[in-house]
């Protein structure tokens, strides 16, 4: 066959990103589209500025086939990934815009489970001893005028003493540092729990790898997770950060807000607040009001 006979085809790289783009044209679902296309323009965009190499390539799809391989329903080694690259709190701050005044949030991370238990004002989430500190971790929940939301639910959930969450470390019980409370009818929510750590985000997977390639570090700063969530009202996915840990300003998946670091001072004598929360000295108490905003 002469080549005159043959159709013009794509040959160079310009010509297959137009072509890919052209594939997309017939989506259905705008948005789809518009992602799809986006994400194809990007992609090839840094395929040609780093003039990926087929061996590189195929590490990328080894790195990633074993990011795969590693999740189970206990480790998410994909959210590790966003996280550690900054996606997932990039895609925070684009969702989640509050007006000015109310909570910030920040990454979910992969530790939540869903279903942990119900809680009375003031419980205990410890549910094995551990070393750690006794803390309560107490405040309002308000609305953005000030005014208290009565029976609002914080799902809490935190890293024991030793810096793993209860799914890292099975000498732990089931559901330990975990925790639903609701407010009282002032707004007010009480937990005890032991002072957060620093702890080094699962290391021994490809993201792990990653990091240790890039010379990075997996430190994330202390801090308790919430979600606060009450009818009529914005959720937030937030946590509190320990104001004097050495992390602030290098946590490794970039969740630290100015407006969620809170001191958890130190009580060393039976004051006031022991007697009012039946704390046996030495604990801490970290005070934190959360601002909801309306739906
Ligand atoms: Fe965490």
């Amino acid at each position: 066959m002469s080549t005159a006979a043959l159709k013009p085809r794509p040959t160079t790289e310009d010509d297959i990103t137009a072509e890919v783009l052209r594939r997309f044209d017939n989506t259905q679902d705008p948005r789809l589209k518009q992602i799809m296309q986006s994400l194809v323009t990007h992609v090839h965009a840094f395929l040609k500025d780093v003039q990926l190499q087929e061996h590189e390539w195929w590490k990328g799809i080894d790195f990633l086939t074993k990011t795969g391989h590693m999740c189970d329903d206990k480790r998410q080694e994909f959210i590790l990934l966003s996280d550690t690259l900054g996606i997932s709190m990039v895609t925070d701050l684009i969702s989640n815009r509050k007006p000015a005044g109310a909570t910030e949030s920040t990454v979910f991370g992969p530790f939540h489970r869903a279903g942990a238990p119900e809680k009375e004002y003031g419980a205990d989430i410890v549910a094995k001893d551990n070393a750690g500190t006794m803390a309560y971790c107490f405040g309002r929940v308000l609305d953005m005028n000030g005014k208290p939301i009565a029976g609002a639910a914080l799902d809490v959930w935190q890293a024991a003493a030793d810096g793993l969450y209860d799914v890292q470390d099975t000498t732990l019980e089931n559901m330990n540092m975990r925790g639903i409370f609701h407010t009282d009818k002032d707004g007010r929510y009480l937990v005890k729990t032991t002072r957060p750590v620093p702890y080094q985000i699962p290391f021994d997977g490809p993201v792990g790898q990653m990091l240790t390639a890039t010379n990075r570090h997996p430190w994330r700063p202390a801090h308790v997770h919430f979600v606060v969530s009450a009818p009529g009202y914005q959720k937030v996915t937030t946590h509190v950060f320990d104001s004097i840990d050495k992390y602030l300003d290098g946590d490794a998946v970039f969740g630290v807000k100015n407006s969620l670091i809170a001191e958890f001072k130190m009580h060393d004598t039976k004051d006031d607040i022991a007697r009012q929360f039946g704390a046996e000295p030495p604990f801490v108490t970290c005070e934190f009001d959360f601002v909801l905003a309306p739906e």
